[in-house]
């Protein structure tokens, strides 16, 4: 294989259908996403059938218009990258038959890519990447996990969530404050007009030694001070503003707190944050200051790709189908697959 490889990425294990066209010589060379987010809304919380069908009916198209928009021919394409896990099993499932058919159909290879491997490298998406190794908050919807990364596929998980991970933990406060899915941007939007004076939350876990979150304390703690405004006749939309600060407040302290932990014991001055939840203005605050204090620094992923979408599977997929690592025609899902299993290259 030579070191230049045009790579179709397809991610579909949640919620967001996102397909890429990327190239290991020129860089980023197309993407583009559909999000099931009103599909799922009307009910709370993304539904895994309806993903899946969804996913099966946009894919194709979808990627048919980023080859069209890109003007790229399928005898272009070098090799294909779709997310096999961890995720939803049946979207995971719509992605890669639609991934394998097409490699099947182009005599192309397919790599199957850890979905958590691709929030994790997606800060080399940019311009400014940062240089191994460095630490790794890895904070979405379904995982918080503090990672020391030496290489592609060099990971070892320092600290991981007890319970719900960020995201989940932000997803749940908008539930019981009634503000909408996905809650995450809600929360921390309502957030911006909060008076951080008036709640104060705890940090969980940070008296605790050790790298591991929980967050499912700090959301019983948003009902129940919820409650106790309602109760006291305190129920208002400023009331939640308040909450919603406290609350991200919080998050973002320990976060930080959990960071600057992690990089001191592996005597490391580069962080990578990475993950939906990396989108969040408070958290990128606190842990800018807290690498400028160290003079350090702090990577993300470009806002659009904090979330899910498909530069970051064709990025990481591309790296492996460069080193010659491929997945075999009769491909399985994983819905449930460790960082740390994944080979090094
Ligand atoms: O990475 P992602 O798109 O999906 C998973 O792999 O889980 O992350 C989605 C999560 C959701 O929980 C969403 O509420 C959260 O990221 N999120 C945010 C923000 N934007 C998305 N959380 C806090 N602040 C945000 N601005
Ligand atoms: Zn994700």
């Amino acid at each position: 294989m030579t070191d230049s490889l045009l790579v179709l990425g397809i991610e579909s294990s949640c919620d967001e259908t996102g397909v890429a066209l990327y190239d290991t010589q020129k860089g980023l060379i197309a993407h583009t996403l559909y999000t099931q987010i009103e599909l799922h809304a009307q009910y709370g919380g993304v539904v895994p059938e309806l993903a899946s069908r969804d996913h099966i009916q946009k894919l194709t198209p979808l990627i048919l218009q980023l080859m069209k928009e890109a003007n790229v021919s399928a005898q272009q394409i070098q090799g294909i990258a779709y997310t096999a896990g961890p995720g939803l099993m049946g979207a995971l499932l719509a992605g890669a038959s639609v991934a394998r058919s097409l490699a099947y159909a182009w005599q192309i290879p397919a790599i199957g890519v850890h979905h958590m491997e691709g929030h994790l490298l997606a800060p080399m998406l940019e311009d400014k990447r940062p240089q191994f190794p460095f630490i790794c908050l890895l904070i979405s919807g379904g995982h918080s996990m503090i990672i020391r990364v030496d290489g592609i596929g060099q990971y070892k998980v320092l600290g991981d969530t007890l319970d719900d991970a960020a995201g989940e933990a932000f997803d749940k406060t908008a539930k019981l404050l009634d503000l909408g899915y996905p809650g995450g941007p809600n929360v921390s939007n309502l957030a911006l007009q909060g008076d951080a004076s008036r709640y104060k939350f705890p940090r969980p876990m940070v008296d605790r030694p050790g790298l591991d979150m929980s967050f499912s304390g700090l959301k019983t703690y948003t009902l129940n001070t919820w409650q106790a405004a309602v109760q006291n006749n305190e129920a208002s939309e400023q009331t939640k503003a308040d909450i919603c600060r406290a609350f991200e407040l919080a998050v973002a302290d320990t976060l930080s707190i959990k960071c600057k932990r992690a990089l001191e014991q592996e005597g490391l001055n580069r962080l990578v944050v990475s993950g939906g939840v990396s989108a969040n203005r408070e958290i990128r605050a606190k842990l800018d200051a807290l690498m400028a204090k160290r003079h350090g620094k702090a990577f993300y992923p470009r806002l659009e790709f904090c979330t899910d979408n498909g530069a970051m599977i064709a990025y990481a997929g591309a790296q492996r189908l460069l080193a010659g690592q491929q997945t075999d025609l009769n491909f399985a899902t994983t819905p449930r697959w460790s960082l740390e299993d994944l080979p090094a290259i």
